[in-house]
């Protein structure tokens, strides 16, 4: 028999656990640093509602429905859309490899929390703790090492046991944590500057690459568009109400990235840092936030550790979905199977590790490096994709009609199903398909280029 999620609560915890994680708390702020602030927050949240809500719906309806991993779904409502299961699980290979080398980064800034080096507010100096980092191969890559092995020996523990015990304590601690941060960071002097860049879109910064970003994070924050939904959907009982579950998940996600951003971008502009930093914005500016802290060096070490939570609730979603298409669809052994891709995927991994130091310049075809490539390639590309033809496939293969009937069997009405329905079949796979057009040509263009 399948395993299933013990309550509805562990599901929502679990999903949620999903859902934030290295996306909300490092990706989200340095995204909105290097995509223009206010307007980006402002594309995100509009996408969301539009495009991020009716999709998560989908997704967990089509899991439920079938009681099928994502692979399995797509095939046994239309064996022709089974591609769009395999899609999520390459996918999930290439986040997996350069999430787990951000995970590293993370253990290293926890270590480094704990020996007390990051106890400075001076941006310099935290700089170059990130820099030097970026420069040590071997232990960029024995801490992707470990990342990976922690999110490998929990999935082979299997659903409910190991996945939603834990979220139960670490993901309420994480927001109580992140709300004091944020508290320290906009009460600093000079914060106002960084609230009105993360709050006041400036319209005339709007551009087809903002939006494309902005919907790629939006899909990456909430986990949607690689299956790992309908996934964790699939395990969830037939008397479960879907309708406010699925509504929950983005409500907390973007709760969660909105405080990161709060954490982050007021400090970046009180204490000196660059905004448009990029991927280290996170790791030099909220050691400083922590130094001017009173017990700073306490609020470090946890904090760090409960992103090391966050993430690997994250990548252990991941793996979850190669996982189950091996086992349950290619009757693999459960235990092989994870190793193996553990394995792969850190091969992946180790020149994504790489690109912020030694290998920088160095680029499979094109010119992104291999971090920006599988970054790209995931968000932009495969994530967007994927969403897109889940979108399709549930307005138009399965059919909004019978999405309803199975939302509707747990004894709900869902009042709003005509919107959802137009949302899914019309307005959601126009709006996607426009902005997909424009990221595949910016994808090749930089792959030639
Ligand atoms: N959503 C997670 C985050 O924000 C990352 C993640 C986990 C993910 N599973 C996923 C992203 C599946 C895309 C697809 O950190």
């Amino acid at each position: 028999m399948r395993d299933k999620w013990s309550s509805k609560v562990g599901f929502i915890l679990a999903a949620a656990g999903s859902a934030v994680g290295l996306g909300n708390i490092w990706k989200f702020p340095y995204s909105v640093g290097t995509n223009g602030g206010g307007v980006f927050v402002a594309l995100y949240i509009l996408f969301l509602i539009t495009i991020g809500c009716p999709l998560m719906l989908a997704a967990i309806t089509l899991g439920r429905k079938t009681q099928k991993s994502v692979f399995g779904a797509y095939k046994s409502i239309d064996h022709r859309w089974s591609f769009v299961g395999a899609l999520g699980v390459v996918c999930g290979f290439f986040i997996l490899a350069f999430y787990s080398t951000v995970g590293g980064w993370v253990l290293y800034y926890f270590k480094s929390a704990i020996t007390g080096k990051l106890n400075t507010t001076d941006p310099n100096i935290l700089g170059d703790i990130f820099a030097q980092l970026m420069n040590s191969p071997k232990e960029l890559i024995f801490y992707q090492c470990i990342f990976l092995i922690v999110t490998i020996v929990i999935v082979l523990k299997g659903i409910s046991n190991g996945i939603e015990k834990a979220s139960k304590i670490m993901m309420p601690a994480l927001f109580v944590m992140l709300i004091i941060i944020a508290i320290r960071s906009i009460t600093l002097k000079g914060s106002l500057e960084g609230i009105r860049f993360l709050f006041t879109p400036d319209f005339s910064k709007l551009n087809m690459d903002v939006a494309m970003n902005a919907l790629g994070q939006m899909f990456f924050s909430l986990s949607i568009g690689m299956g790992v939904m309908v996934t964790y959907g699939s395990y969830l009982d037939k008397k479960v109400n879907i309708l406010d579950t699925a509504l929950m998940i983005p409500v907390i996600d973007t709760a969660v990235a909105l405080i990161a951003g709060l954490a982050t971008i007021p400090a970046v502009f009180a204490l000196g840092f660059e905004v448009g930093e990029g991927p280290k914005l996170m790791f030099v500016t909220l050691p400083a936030v922590f130094a001017s802290m009173p017990m700073g060096t306490l609020f470090c070490i946890v904090f760090f550790l409960l992103v090391i939570f966050a993430a690997l609730t994250s990548s252990i979603s991941m793996l979850e979905v190669a996982i189950s298409y091996f086992v349950d669809e290619k009757k693999k052994d459960r235990v092989k199977s994870t190793l193996l891709i553990g394995l792969v995927i850190f091969l992946l991994g180790i020149p994504a590790s790489l690109s912020m130091g030694p290998w920088e310049n160095v680029s499979f075809i094109g010119k992104l490096n291999f971090f920006d490539l599988y970054d790209k390639l995931t968000s932009n590309i495969l994530l967007t994709t994927g969403a897109f033809f889940l979108c399709v496939f549930v307005g138009w293969v399965l059919k909004t009609e019978e999405a309803i009937k199975e939302i509707e069997s747990s004894n709900v009405t869902f009042t709003l199903a005509p919107v959802w329905s137009f949302l899914i079949k019309y307005i959601v796979p126009i709006a996607i398909f426009i902005i997909l057009i424009s990221a595949y040509k910016d994808f090749i263009l930089s792959l030639l280029l």
